[in-house]
């Protein structure tokens, strides 16, 4: 990793992220309902879901996969940095086909998974959601991998993210990295990245503003006959409270508040493998 390309990235925050469904227009019932977000059919059986500080690209396809994860940029010239300092990295950029993004590319991660970088369109015009929800910013984004090494590199030394924490287990004589969380922004991740028996999506997270707000949310989705699936507790790595749902496909809805912030200069650092690491206040969802 350089500092240019580091520096060029922060700032960045996640945007919206992309699914493929077999059922995009079930998916799309779910996560309005549950997320308070409208739907807008597009064409093709694609949705776009809006809500206050989160939004969702729905596309049909076979199975369920997270096909995308969308971070913006302030400014055209902060994007135009960035931009820069990767074509000096002899990365190939694409077209980055997202409806929210004015400008920007896509870059292909190793897993196969597109990561969007754009300005925002501001001439877009979304439905406006029918209810009112808590807040929930989307704020970071989780994936699960068979090869971690090559997905640390890729993010830490290709696309320049500022790795926050390592979860290290100290018993294992090769790759004992188990976990790994990165910043492109002052908090703590906005995507991280579990070493698993299989590559797949792992959770999207929902900020919230207090400890309030994870209670008015457990509210809400008590009320659609929604159970929590994992917590609430305090996350160790990341400091943050939280519960986590399942959605249909079995992909993990989490609401969090109070996430550390990390300035752009600390060093990354180290939690051993093991539940502590996850949930301070008891079991953990162990990926490996
Ligand atoms: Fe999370």
């Amino acid at each position: 990793m350089t500092d240019d390309l580091s520096d060029a990235l922060w700032g960045a925050q996640l945007d919206h992220l992309t699914f493929i469904c077999p059922d995009p227009a079930q998916m799309a019932d779910f996560y309005g309902s549950v997320l308070g977000l409208a739907a807008q059919q597009t064409e093709g059986q694609s949705f776009l879901l809006s809500g206050p500080g989160r939004r969702i690209v729905i596309r049909p396809g076979e199975q369920f996969d997270q096909t995308g994860s969308a971070f913006r940029f302030e400014t055209a010239a902060a994007l135009e940095r960035y931009r820069a300092a990767l074509t000096a990295g002899g990365l190939n950029l694409k077209p980055h086909g997202s409806p929210f993004l004015a400008d920007g590319f896509a870059v292909a991660d190793p897993d196969g998974r597109d990561i969007q970088f754009g300005i925002t369109d501001p001439d877009i015009m979304l439905p406006v959601p029918a209810d009112t929800t808590p807040p929930g910013r989307l704020q970071h984004v989780v994936v699960a991998t068979t090869d971690l090494g090559q997905m640390i590199r890729f993010y830490e030394q290709t696309l320049g993210f500022r790795p926050s924490d390592y979860v290290v287990d100290e018993t294992a004589d090769e790759r004992p990295v188990t976990a790994a969380f990165y910043r492109s922004d002052p908090e703590h991740h906005s995507f991280a990245v579990f070493r698993a028996d299989s590559t797949r999506p792992d959770h999207h997270a929902y900020e919230v503003e207090c400890w309030n707000d994870i209670r008015d949310w457990a509210d809400r989705l008590a009320e659609r006959d929604i159970q929590i699936w994992w917590g609430p507790g305090r996350h160790g790595v990341g400091n943050n409270l939280f519960f986590m749902i399942e959605d249909p496909w079995g992909y993990k809805i989490e609401l969090s508040a109070e996430l550390e912030t990390v300035p752009a200069e600390t060093e990354v650092r180290t939690w051993a493998h093991g539940p502590r690491a996850l949930n301070l206040w008891g079991n953990a969802w162990m990926r490996s």
